[in-house]
């Protein structure tokens, strides 16, 4: 049965969808149906087509009571909205269905288990937020709550355990037909941890044991955790709070990191050999995974972070929140690499491309120009083959905005930076990295959809990953050089079809 408040929130959806142009949406990413939108949520493969849940609060462009919303897609880069799936209408989740997976079961029905959340009253007179797992199960449109929510509470939990930071399950399937679980934990010394549940049936749950423990080492509670094989390798995502700077590798506030190691089946034990940022840019967060039919490990995070999503706040848009660009993993030499999900390729239009053009001061060229494309670039020193100081990609440029990608090879520092893309907020608007490169040459491909860019280095070694807001008719793109810097360019558009 569809509770009241979920009859609300679909028909107010439907309504407010028909008030958004198309073209005041990015055109392949998916974007909140209505309101505001933040992690992806149950992102799985059911019945012939990919079904991808969000954080999601219809009735307004800012964050409140969570709602999850729904899209389905056959190649991830068209979504269909369908109505949305859960509303927060029960005792247990009476405050909010925050963040979790989805998954088939063995009867051919789809169970979303996901973070109910109520709050409690504290004896100091503060509210906090008790979190529990729930289940809910469906046919791919509508779901039923399980009559013996919540499955995990705080009876679950090992001494020191918060029930309040106690969220984002991550289901899988067995070989064996069992399921699997990791669920994000504070532990007593306030930081985070990653525990692993497992189930015979994905209805009856049960604790293992501490997956992964934080011990204060990346930022403090660990969000939306991810655990997979991929390439040989075991692999933990998770989007810690309260970062630390490390470098250029890890930047304060809400991170990303990701942990590549070797996996003991027999006593679930994970070892880390490895760790890194999953992406170095200003927008992404809370990255959630799927296996396709073809067996690629596929990516999707929200292409926000909550300490810069305040960059549109003065607008009062209909919408507030879009996806990442769903990203193909792979292991290589020990990281993390990504690239665009190759279905990509058929949204391309016929290229215009320029081989060796020299660089110096600024160019301009025929053709180069958009803001849905996608945009491929190789640069090396120019004539003389002296190591140029700096180059630069200015997009999503007109006379008053652009956003800009400059690299410095003498420091191996790759920079985002979005300064003057129309932002009046004093947020973050700039982010570097170290880059590898051979004698200043780098691979770069950009993938620009209106509203964000995209970067991937050197074949899907580093991402970075930036929201801009400027007006669509910014499309101009320059180059810069400071020094000599021969470039090869091919810039496709991408086509809605
Ligand atoms: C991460 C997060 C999750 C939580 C959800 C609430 O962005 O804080 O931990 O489930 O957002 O909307």
């Amino acid at each position: 049965m569809t509770s009241q408040t979920l009859r609300e929130a679909r028909k107010y959806e439907e309504a407010l969808e028909q008030r958004i142009q198309a073209d005041e949406r990015p055109a392949f990413h998916l974007s909140a149906r209505a309101g505001w939108m933040n992690d992806p949520n149950g992102f799985s493969w059911y019945q012939g087509q990919y079904h991808m849940f969000y954080q999601y609060h219809p009735y307004d462009s800012h964050w409140g009571p969570m709602h999850w919303g729904h899209a389905v897609s056959k190649d991830l880069l068209h979504w269909e909205y369908l109505p949305a799936a859960l509303a927060p209408d029960a005792p247990y989740d009476k405050d909010g269905c925050f963040s979790g997976s989805a998954i088939e079961l063995a009867d051919g029905r789809q169970l979303l288990m996901y973070t109910g959340v109520v709050k409690e009253q504290q004896k100091n007179g503060e509210f906090l937020e008790v979190q529990t797992q729930c289940l809910a199960v469906g046919n791919g449109v509508d779901y039923e709550k399980y009559e013996k929510n919540p499955v995990l509470d705080e009876k679950d939990l090992q001494k020191g355990f918060s029930r309040f930071d106690f969220r984002d399950p991550k289901i899988w399937k067995k070989a064996d037909g069992t399921y699997g679980c990791v669920i994000g934990n504070r532990p007593a010394d306030g930081s985070g941890q990653v525990l692993l549940f497992q189930s015979p049936d994905g209805f009856h749950w049960s604790y293992v044991k501490v997956l992964c423990a934080n011990n204060s080492r990346f930022g403090m509670m660990w969000e939306c955790p991810d655990f997979f094989t991929l390439d040989g390798h075991q692999v933990l995502l998770t989007s810690p709070q309260d970062m630390l700077p490390q470098g250029f590798e890890y930047h304060n506030g809400n991170g990303t990191l990701c942990l590549i190691g070797d996996y003991e089946e027999k006593t679930d034990t994970f070892t880390a050999q490895h760790s890194q940022s999953i992406d170095y840019g200003i927008d992404f967060y809370a990255p959630q995974t799927v296996l396709s039919l073809d067996g690629r490990r596929i990516m999707i995070g929200w292409m926000q972070n909550w300490d810069t999503c305040g960059l549109r706040t003065s607008e009062h848009p209909l919408w507030y929140g879009q996806m990442s660009l769903p990203r193909e993993l792979s292991v290589k030499n020990g990281r993390l690499y990504q690239n665009p999900v190759r279905e990509l390729h058929s949204l391309r239009g016929a290229g215009v491309s320029y081989k060796q053009v020299p660089v110096t001061g600024t160019v301009h060229l025929e053709g180069i120009k958009g803001r849905r494309i996608d945009l491929e670039l190789l640069i090396r020193p120019g004539e003389g083959e002296r190591l140029y100081r700096k180059f630069a990609v200015r997009f999503a440029q007109d006379e008053t905005y652009y956003t800009s990608l400059s690299f410095r090879p003498e420091e191996s520092v790759l920079k985002i930076d979005r300064k003057f893309s129309g932002s009046r907020r004093a947020i973050i608007h700039q982010r570097r990295c170290l880059v590898n490169h051979t004698n200043g040459c780098l691979k770069l491909r950009l993938i620009l959809d209106r509203f964000s860019v995209e970067v991937f280095v050197n074949d899907g070694e580093q991402v970075m990953t930036a929201t801009m807001y400027t007006p669509k008719e910014a499309d101009g793109i320059s180059f810069l050089a400071d020094g000599a810097v021969c470039m090869d360019v091919v810039n496709y558009e991408l086509i809605e079809r």
